[in-house]
This record gives structure tokens, C-alpha cells and sequence, in this order.
């Protein structure tokens, strides 16, 4: 129990045009959702925020389930910083569902002893390996339900951020005519309390991010950024 005075709002800030529509950067004690096409920027806004975190004195936990995290890519953010950087990012690299899971319970149990270090979980992606299983039975969605739960809990208990990327596919269902969706649909849906949208539009190179969904700041409002060599601008 606590006065709501002393309830703060903490949230790390991107040092981008991003914080502009998150009303200051991604917030800790709760999950935010990037979905977006392939090359939209999810991966570039985890590794720039897993960098900053660092470069804030803290260390990231980065759950990578694609081969997406690139050395060379973050070199060329942290820059000077790198060596620092590299000791301070802690690494899972699962290549099923289930060794998802597996590593969500070392990182629970790893948090108990060490979370007051530990400013920032990402999991790109969240789904790319449930994907993977060609049925999407009851027991995976339930999977993915308490995959994402393990994470909330985290983010509330030791007051840190989780970043989760996710894909999105055409829906050809007759009632949304093509419609773009994310994966996972509701059930990534109801434990992201933050979506952010991203999009590719023109002139090449430029991109948008559009607020889907947050507490404080309006839904629908958007910015545009680039990827450039130091991050997202
Ligand atoms: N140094 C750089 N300068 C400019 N653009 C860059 C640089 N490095 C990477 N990019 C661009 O970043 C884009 C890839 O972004 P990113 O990997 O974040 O996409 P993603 O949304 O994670 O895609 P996926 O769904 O395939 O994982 C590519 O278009 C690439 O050209
Ligand atoms: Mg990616």
C-alpha cells in the first residue's frame, strides 16, 4: 500500500521523435508494443533504447528469437560507448517457442537477485517462433498468454520496461478487406498497455509512428523519424 503521491510514472526517454507522442519516452512497469511490416524500424528502436539504458547506467536484457541483433548496427549507435555497451546488454537467443519460455524463467529468477540493475527486458520478436508452430492450438495461444504475463509481472514488480516488436499479416477474412492486423492479435493486445504503429511512407527512407494506444496521451496521433546511422532521428 502507498499514498498515490508516491506513485511515479517513470519512463525512459528515446532522445527521439518518439518521446513526442509517448509523452516523454516508453514507460517502466509495463509492456509497449511495436508492430510493423519488415524493415519499418522495430528492431533499430530496441537496439537504440537497449543502448540508452546502458549509456543511463543500467543494464538491458535483450530477447533476440530472429538473429535480428547486429553487432555492426550497434557499434554504429553506441558509438565511443560500444565496449561499455556490449558488457551491459545480456543476451537470450531462443530458437523455439518453448526455449522462449525457458528463458523468461531464468531471466524471472536471474531479476530476483539482481533487479535493481536491470532497467529494460525487449523481445524481438514476440511471436516470430510461435509463428513457427504451424497450428495455433488453444495451448500455444495459452502459451503466449502466460509468456506475456511473465513479463508484466516483471516490468510491475522491478519497475523496468519491456519493449516487444511484433509482426503483422494481411487478413483476407471477408470482414476487414486486407486489413493490416498484428500477430497474436488480442492476446498481445490486452497486455501492451503502449502500441506503437510503424509505418514506411515516402520519400524513401522516411517512416511514421503512429500511436495506437496509451493511457495518457492521445490514441492516433503520429510522428515521422528516419534510421539513420546513429539510431532514429
Ligand atoms: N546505418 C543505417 N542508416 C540508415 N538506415 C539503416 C542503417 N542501418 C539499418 N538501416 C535500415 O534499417 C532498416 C531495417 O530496420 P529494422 O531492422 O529495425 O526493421 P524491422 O522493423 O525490425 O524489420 P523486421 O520485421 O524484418 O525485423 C532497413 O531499411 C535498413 O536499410
Ligand atoms: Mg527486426
Amino acid at each position: 500500500m502507498k499514498v498515490l503521491k508516491n506513485i511515479e510514472q517513470k519512463k525512459i526517454a528515446t532522445n527521439s521523435s518518439l518521446d513526442k507522442i509517448l509523452g516523454g519516452g516508453i514507460e517502466k512497469g509495463n509492456i509497449t508494443q511495436i508492430y510493423g511490416p519488415p524493415g519499418s524500424g522495430k528492431t533499430n528502436i530496441t537496439l537504440m533504447l537497449a543502448v540508452q539504458v546502458v549509456k543511463n547506467g543500467k543494464k538491458a536484457i535483450y530477447i533476440d528469437t530472429e538473429g535480428g541483433i547486429s553487432i555492426d548496427r550497434i557499434k554504429q549507435i553506441a558509438k565511443d560507448g560500444f565496449e561499455n555497451v556490449a558488457n551491459n546488454i545480456i543476451v537470450f537467443e531462443p530458437h523455439s517457442f518453448q526455449e522462449q519460455e525457458d528463458d523468461l524463467k531464468t531471466i524471472g529468477s536471474f531479476l530476483n537477485s539482481k533487479s535493481d540493475e536491470i532497467d529494460l527486458i525487449v523481445l524481438d520478436s514476440a511471436v516470430a517462433l510461435y509463428r513457427l508452430n504451424e497450428s495455433k492450438s488453444p495451448i500455444l495461444n495459452k502459451e503466449l498468454g502466460k509468456q506475456m504475463g511473465l513479463l508484466s509481472t516483471f516490468s510491475r514488480k522491478y519497475d523496468l520496461a519491456v519493449l516487444i516488436t511484433n509482426q503483422i499479416y494481411s487478413a483476407f477474412d471477408g470482414e476487414s478487406n486486407g486489413n493490416i492486423r498484428p500477430v497474436g492479435g488480442d492476446i498481445l493486445r490486452y497486455w501492451s498497455k503502449v502500441i506503437i504503429e510503424l509505418e514506411r511512407s515516402e520519400p524513401a527512407g522516411q517512416r511514421i509512428a503512429n500511436l495506437r494506444r496509451h493511457r495518457s496521451m492521445p490514441e492516433g496521433i503520429n510522428t515521422k523519424f528516419k534510421i539513420t546511422d546513429s539510431g532514429i532521428c
